[in-house]
C-alpha cells in the first residue's frame, strides 16, 4: 500500500492537538513509580513498513513498557516452541475479567487463556527456552531490542519500584504452579516478567515494534528479521482479544486494530502490511488504558480508514 505522508503526518497533528491535552483518567497508582510520571506527557508516533517516521509531542521521553512487553515476550515464545505449543498450554481466548485476575485463573482449572493478562505473561515467560533465570531475561531484553531496533535499558527504579510490590503476581505464579501450567520456577517467570515491563523507551521505538509486526518480522528500521513471518498473525490475534483489557471488543469495534496497552500509558497498534502507530500519556481508564493513547491512535485509524473490519 502506498501511504501519503504529507496526509499521514497531518493526520497525526491534528490527533495530537485535538486529544494531547485531554482531561480524565489518572496515572496507575499501584506500582509507585508510577504515579510520579508527570501527568501531562503525550506522544504519538507512526513508523511505517517502509521505515518512515511521524511523531508528535514527547516523543522521545521514555516510559515503562510494562504490560505491552508481553507482546515481546509472545513473539519470543512462538519462535522457541511454535504456534501450537502457545495455544495449548496457554491459550488464545479473552478473559473478560481484569488483567490481574485470580478468579480466571479459578474458572478454567488454572490455565491462563491469553499470553496477554498477567498469568498468561507469566507462564509464557515460563514457556522461553533459557538456561536459567538471567538467560531467560536476557533473551527477553533482546527480543524487546529487536523489536524496537534500538538500545532499551531496565530502569532499577521501576524494577525496585514493581519487586517490591509485586505480591498478588507471586501468588498467581504459584498458582499457575499448582495447576501445571509453570514451565520453569515460578518465582524466576516472576521476577523476568517484572523486570520485562520495567524497561523504558520511547513512542517512536514503541511504534517500530508495531511496524515490525506490521511487516512480518523485519524491522524496517535495522532491516533485520525479528520474526518468524508465519508467527506474526498468531501475535495480531492475540492483541485483538485481549490486548486492551476489558476494552479489547469496544477497541475491535470502534478502531478496528490490533492493540496492546500498558500502565506505563502506551499504546501500540498494529496496521498489519503497512505500518505501527504507538502513543503515550500516563492517565488510564479504569482497565488500564491510557485516556489520551486511545484518542488519538483512534483518529490516526479512523481518519487514514485503517478499520481492518
Ligand atoms: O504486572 C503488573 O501489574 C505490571 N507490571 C504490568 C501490568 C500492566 O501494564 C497491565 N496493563 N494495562
Amino acid at each position: 500500500m502506498t501511504i501519503d505522508l504529507q496526509r499521514l503526518q497531518q493526520v497525526a497533528s491534528d490527533a495530537y492537538a485535538q486529544y494531547s491535552t485531554l482531561s480524565g483518567g489518572e496515572n496507575a497508582s499501584y506500582i509507585p513509580f508510577l504515579a510520579s510520571v508527570p501527568s501531562h506527557l503525550a506522544a504519538l508516533a507512526i513508523v511505517t513498513v517502509d521505515g518512515d517516521i511521524i511523531s508528535q509531542g514527547d516523543a522521545e521521553f521514555r516510559f515503562a513498557l510494562e504490560s505491552i512487553s508481553k507482546v515481546c515476550s509472545l513473539a519470543l515464545a512462538l519462535e522457541d516452541v511454535g504456534p501450537q505449543e502457545v495455544q495449548d498450554k496457554i491459550g488464545a481466548d479473552p478473559t473478560g475479567l481484569p488483567f490481574n485476575s485470580v478468579i480466571a485463573l479459578e474458572l478454567h482449572n488454572g490455565k491462563p487463556l491469553s499470553p496477554l493478562v498477567n498469568a498468561g505473561a507469566m507462564s509464557t515467560v515460563s514457556l522461553v527456552k533459557a538456561s536459567d533465570r538471567e538467560n531467560r531475561w536476557l533473551r527477553i531484553l533482546d527480543m524487546q531490542q529487536r523489536l524496537a531496533g534500538a538500545q532499551i535499558a531496565l530502569s532499577d527504579e521501576v524494577n525496585d519500584s514493581e519487586q517490591t510490590t509485586n505480591f498478588h503476581n507471586r501468588a498467581i505464579a504459584w498458582l499457575l504452579y499448582s495447576a501445571d501450567a509453570m514451565y520453569c520456577d515460578p518465582m524466576e517467570a516472576c521476577d523476568v516478567y517484572t523486570r520485562q515491563c520495567s524497561t523504558l523507551l520511547n513512542t517512536i521505538e514503541l511504534a517500530t515494534m508495531g511496524a515490525t509486526i506490521a511487516a512480518g518480522g523485519i524491522n524496517p528500521v535495522s532491516k533485520k528479521r525479528v520474526l518468524t513471518e508465519s508467527n506474526t498473525p498468531f501475535i495480531l490475534a492475540e492483541m485483538t482479544m485481549e490486548g486492551m483489557y476489558g476494552s479489547s471488543g469496544d477497541w475491535a469495534y470502534t478502531v478496528g486494530l490490533p492493540g496492546k496497552s500498558g500502565v506505563g500509558g502506551g499504546i501500540l497498534t498494529v496496521v498489519p502490511g503497512v505500518m505501527g502507530i504507538a502513543a503515550f500519556s500516563p492517565p488510564l481508564d479504569p482497565v488500564g488504558n491510557s485516556v489520551r493513547g486511545q484518542k488519538m491512535v483512534a483518529a490516526v485509524a479512523q481518519q487514514m480508514g485503517y478499520n481492518l473490519y
